[in-house]
């Protein structure tokens, strides 16, 4: 018993990963390595609004169920991700189709339903993902344009109403620096609690490229979040590179890797450090960076890199 499961035992932090339903299904490996290394599993994509509900009226609870069935069979809790988001949103879910009260109370709809169809069932939701910019205004999407900034609030409170046991989160990424994001992003969860909201913790996507650098303050950044008594998450966790990898660039990922599961680690309520896919086999990176890749744990034969070396001692 010599998994990352074992290593992260005893510690408070879960070890997670991202699942791709296709791959649970189809490749026997790849579901064993789910089961042996996670202690949580978050649906990579089949818990989207455009996946849950494709028509309008319609819902497709199917693939998140497997994988809900899947977790408890093997023990793990799960990451529901996500119920707020400018992206991956159904395509009848336009301006031009809705008023603003529409739009209002379809958000509304969709959390409870959501929220409901899962209540005892997800650990830890994702509730709103990705609200920022980089100059650490709120993103111009269709949520701030129907609802005004007030769209956080109602949808955290919905989400409570309809799941008070779960807990909680706002996901972002490029929020492992301190920068005017990361510091709006602290004054934003700081003020929703003031504010009685019920947000019980955030997330920290952690998709790093070494070309970027690493954020040497992710622990001081993490750590005046912790102080506010929210609960930390590392959501997303994977470190690209230009392609091809040599011995360099790896040894430099597992260093990214280590970097932001040590400040986890380090302060008091880090309750999760999930990678965005733990094999090569199946990451997104290649997709959408191009020339990029070699982001996760192991490479597309399952055979671990020094990042997962290095996860693993540092537990
Ligand atoms: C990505 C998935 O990995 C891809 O399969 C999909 O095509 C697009 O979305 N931030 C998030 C995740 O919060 O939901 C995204 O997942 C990656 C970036």
């Amino acid at each position: 018993d010599t998994g990352l499961r074992a290593a992260a035992r005893g510690t408070g932090t879960k070890i997670g990963t991202a699942v791709d339903m296709a791959a649970l299904a189809d490749d026997a490996p790849y579901a064993a390595a789910v089961a042996r290394e996670f202690d949580t599993v978050t649906p990579e994509n089949v818990m989207k609004w455009e996946a849950v509900e494709p028509t309008q009226g319609t819902y497709d609870w199917g693939p998140a169920d497997d994988l809900v069935r899947v977790a408890r069979r093997n023990g793990q809790a799960v990451r529901g991700h996500t119920l707020v988001w400018h992206s991956q949103n159904p395509a009848w879910l336009t301006e031009a189709n809705f008023t603003k009260e529409q739009l209002r109370a379809l958000l509304r709809k969709h959390i409870f339903d959501e929220v409901g169809h899962f209540k005892g069932r997800v650990w830890a939701w994702d509730v709103v993902n990705e609200a920022l910019n980089e100059d650490g205004t709120l993103r111009d999407t269709i949520w701030l344009r129907a609802l005004g900034p007030g769209y956080l609030a109602d949808a955290f409170r919905w989400a409570h109403q309809a799941d008070p046991g779960a807990l909680l989160f706002i996901n972002d990424y490029n929020a492992e620096w301190i920068s005017p994001k990361t510091d709006a992003y602290y004054a934003l969860v700081k003020s929703l609690r003031a504010q009685g909201v019920p947000v019980q913790g955030y997330g920290m996507q952690g998709h790093l490229g070494i070309q970027y650098g690493l954020p040497g303050d992710v622990l001081e950044n993490v750590r005046r979040f912790d102080a506010l008594g929210v609960k930390t998450a590392f959501t997303e966790v994977d470190v690209r590179m230009i392609l091809p990898a040599d011995s360099t660039k790896v040894q430099a990922q597992a260093e990214g890797f280590g970097l932001m599961l040590r400040a986890c680690l380090l302060v008091r309520n880090c309750v999760s450090y999930t990678v965005w896919g733990f094999t090569d086999k199946y990451s997104w990176v290649p997709g959408v960076f191009t020339g990029e890749g070699s982001a996760t744990l192991m490479d597309e034969q399952f055979t671990p890199k020094p990042a997962y070396d290095t996860v693993r001692e540092t537990f």
